[in-house]
């Protein structure tokens, strides 16, 4: 029997997964310089979940975040391709909790429609949500663009 969908079009099952995954994947965090873990999670339209950690480097800037190394990651799988994403968690140890970065914003505005939920867990285990369009307004995306040539750069 099929769930109804919930928050953000998501069933319930789909919302207690995405954050079990969001939350586990902290540990897979590298982050020696700031100590301060963040996990990744995207569901995928195809039902499969793909997990990100942040990973830091002993050259500050080089750190990629949790955020878009779950969305690297994605991409190369294949997963655009295969629908692309119903929603985004993420996940720290701080309360409340952190919310993507500018940058990351960015790389998921790439990828996701602007009524994309993005889950924020806290040390607690409780959440925020909040769409892309909100924590990103006026953004500048893909459709501003020229249509890009099918031939190029695949
Ligand atoms: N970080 C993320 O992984 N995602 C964000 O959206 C914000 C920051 C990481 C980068 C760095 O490893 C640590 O958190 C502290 O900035």
């Amino acid at each position: 029997m099929s769930e109804t969908p919930h928050l953000h079009g998501l069933t319930p099952t789909e919302l207690k997964t995405l954050g079990e995954h969001a939350i586990a994947a902290k540990s897979l965090a590298y982050c020696p310089y700031s100590n301060f873990r963040v996990g990744c999670a995207l569901l995928c339209a195809d039902g499969s979940y793909v997990l990100g950690a942040n990973i830091e480097n002993a050259s500050y800037p080089v750190t990629i975040c949790a955020e878009r190394t779950a969305f690297s990651k994605a991409i190369v799988e294949g997963r655009r391709e295969s629908g692309g994403f119903k929603a985004v968690g993420v996940s720290t140890d701080i309360s409340p909790p952190a919310s993507p970065c500018g940058m990351c914003r960015q790389f998921i505005r790439e990828f996701c429609d602007l009524q994309t939920p993005i889950f924020m867990w806290d040390a607690k285990g409780d959440y925020l949500v909040m769409t892309l369009e909100q924590l990103l307004p006026m953004s500048f995306g893909p459709d501003q663009l020229q249509k890009p040539d099918p031939n190029k750069g695949k």
